[in-house]
């Protein structure tokens, strides 16, 4: 994996993209990584991510990590022998992903990108992951733009992991967006054949971690509906 080593500040470097509907996460997330107020980043690898990978378990290969925030999970494929791409909209956390693997020694490319309006290197993957960046896009037509995206990035038999905030949780002073599951399917199935969808929970290092969507699925053979 050698001539990974490199952090592409794409988005940082260049003018601002005129930016679609439900894609104007960047600021909020930025100020958050900035002061601190990430209670989602425990620094530990999700407990889904490695039992899905180790029970199946996934032959690495190239994988993705969309919005992978400060790259714990990213490293951890790395780690695991994966070619990792992983992309986030703050570049505090693209910076401390980075500062994370190259202390780690560990070969991982990590790019400043909106994952719906900017290109992204390393396509096509055998294996997409994301922890909590899906949920975050709303109304439904940009969930579902994301999904095609993902679609569009994969290998013929590649497969996406999504954990998502479950909406069948009453929702929390501080937790994470939450979505029914026909609001999920409703956005992944034109372009995904689901595997496995089952309610469980994020890892977490709270007593009572938020529950979650754990979503496995293939990309349909046929492409989906034109959006
Ligand atoms: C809840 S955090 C999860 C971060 C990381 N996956 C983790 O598990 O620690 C959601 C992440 O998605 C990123 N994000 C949100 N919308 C995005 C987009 N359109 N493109 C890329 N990243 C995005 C945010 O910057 C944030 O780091």
């Amino acid at each position: 994996m050698a001539g990974l080593r490199e952090t592409e500040v794409w988005a940082a470097a260049r003018m601002p993209l005129p930016r679609k509907k439900g894609t104007m996460e960047e600021n909020r997330f930025e100020s958050r990584y900035q002061t601190g107020d990430t209670p989602w980043d425990h620094g530990m690898v999700d407990v889904n991510l490695i039992e899905v990978v180790s029970a199946l378990p996934i032959t690495p290969c190239r994988a993705l990590d969309i919005g992978c925030g400060t790259g714990g999970n990213a490293v951890w494929l790395a780690r695991q022998g994966f070619e990792v791409t992983a992309c986030d909209l703050s570049p505090t956390a693209i910076g401390k992903a980075d500062a994370k693997a190259r202390s780690a020694e560990i070969d991982c490319r990590f790019v400043v990108a909106d994952f719906l309006a900017d290109p992204i290197p390393g396509a096509p993957f055998g294996f997409v992951f994301d922890r909590g960046c899906l949920h975050c896009i709303e109304p439904e037509e940009p969930r579902r733009r994301f999904a095609a995206k993902v679609a569009s990035l994969l290998g013929e038999d590649g497969l996406w992991l999504t954990l998502v905030g479950n909406a069948d949780e009453e929702e929390r002073e501080v937790g994470p967006p939450q979505l029914s599951a026909s609001e999920l399917v409703s956005a992944i199935e034109p372009f995904f054949e689901i595997l496995s969808l089952v309610s469980g929970h994020f890892g977490s290092d709270q007593e009572q971690p938020p529950r979650a969507w754990i979503c496995r699925m293939v990309k349909r053979r046929q492409a989906g509906p034109a959006l």
